[in-house]
């Protein structure tokens, strides 16, 4: 055999390999993501964050979404999006193993030291946990430590024991609400109390996911974005929304946010009930699903379907669905979930999402951050960006425990 025809033989049996993967994982069915369109994804976003690193390499702001000329709008540190920037060059470096990026990752962390002494709102979670605790996570820098552990220190300043939850927003209409976001930021608090933090960080942790596992469900698995609670009795006065259609309605990074949020706390505590609330999201997010696998902003706006598809909600579901099928031990919900991870992973990575040839600054396109409100419809988001990049680092990982595929 010539040397060239033995190359040729090994690059197709490593891409027939990869394709029988993902097609055999997901229980038989033709999910036609390849390593090709995976390793696309990743060169198109390394492209596109090695350029945002460059355009803002001297300030510390933070790109969060764009505006109608593709461009960037930066925030500053304070803002709850500011941890993504960072957290999607801390992939990146893991991803490409290049110094570069851990360096730029550096710099964009760094500049979010302060935010460690927020106590004004359940984000700093998404701020420095994305920042810091990415960096720890791939490079046990222990400088980055304490600022994790102080970060917690600062949010449990806003769980109040009588609710059993942190407070999420101050100062709007509500008296004591918790959002089905804050499901995420719980993350700070449960790897703190592993980590040098303390035994009331992770029943802080414990208690906020089990009300909101009691009190954000409907019967049918679907959720309500906010929660008011009394703090005097600890009961529910009200279930509302802030960034969905309607109080009743089902708004798509929502229930996105309770996918992830749930499957996050199951891995952290084996609590049974965790693992139930972060199966029955799935299953009613999935089911609900356009053609496309791309939610629309709001599953139940009545304008579809002549509306707006949210892209965040089905980066941030398609990463969790990765992690959240290997958890069950029924066979043909494991099926349905790597299924529907595949797909939706896929459908980024097309033309349809993936912002290559376009003028957005962004790796995708196609978010909304806050429709009611008509704030950023239609536009790339940092976050998309991050959830996006989780996902295919997490494809990349499943895919080098079954025969090296994609790299
Ligand atoms: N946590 C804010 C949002 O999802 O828009």
């Amino acid at each position: 055999m010539t040397s060239r025809f033995k190359e040729y033989l090994i690059s197709f049996i490593v891409s027939v390999c990869f394709v029988v993967i993902v097609t055999g994982c997901a229980g038989g069915s033709e999910v036609a993501l390849t390593s090709d369109t995976v390793q696309h994804a990743i060169d198109f976003a390394t492209t596109r964050l090695k350029q945002t690193a460059i355009q803002y390499g001297d300030s510390i702001l933070f790109p969060r979404s764009t505006s109608d000329d593709g461009k960037w709008k930066t925030v500053p540190p304070r803002d709850w999006t500011s941890g993504f920037f960072p957290g999607c060059l801390w992939y990146m470096s893991d991803l490409k193993h290049d110094s570069m990026f851990q360096e730029l990752a550096e710099r964009w962390t760094v500049g979010l030291t302060e935010q460690q002494y927020l106590t004004q709102t359940h984000d700093i979670g998404f701020i420095i946990f994305n920042s810091f605790g990415k960096g720890y996570e791939f490079t046990n820098n222990e400088s980055y430590k304490p600022i994790i552990l102080q970060a917690a220190h600062s949010l449990m300043t806003r769980y109040n024991p009588k609710v059993g939850c942190i407070k999420s927003w101050d100062g709007r209409k509500w008296g004591y609400p918790v959002i089905i976001d804050n499901m995420m930021n719980l993350e700070l608090l449960l790897w703190s109390s592993r980590n040098g933090g303390t035994q009331e960080m992770y029943d802080a942790a414990v208690s906020h996911a089990r009300q909101t596992a009691k009190n954000h469900f409907r019967s049918d698995g679907s959720t309500y974005h906010v929660v008011d609670y009394d703090t005097l009795t600890g009961k529910v006065i009200a279930k509302e929304t802030h960034q969905g259609f309607a109080n009743e309605s089902v708004w798509a990074r929502g229930q996105a946010w309770a996918i992830y949020g749930f499957t996050m706390a199951y891995r952290y505590t084996h609590e049974p009930e965790f693992l139930e609330a972060a199966t029955k999201s799935a299953n009613w997010f999935i089911d609900h699903l356009p053609v496309d696998h791309v939610p629309y902003w709001d599953f139940m706006s009545p304008n579809i379907p002549n509306d707006e598809k949210d892209v965040s909600a089905a980066a941030i579901a398609g990463s969790a669905l990765l992690e959240l099928k290997n958890y069950t031990d029924n066979p043909a919900q494991k099926s349905k979930f790597e299924k529907s991870a595949f797909e939706i992973i896929n459908t980024l990575c097309s033309s349809s999402y993936l912002a290559e040839g376009t003028n957005s600054c962004a790796i995708l396109n196609h978010a909304v951050g806050n429709h009611p409100k008509d704030s950023e419809i239609d536009v790339s988001l940092i976050y998309a960006d991050y959830y996006f990049l989780e996902a295919l680092s997490r494809l990349t990982v499943i895919n080098s425990k079954h025969g090296d595929a994609i790299k």
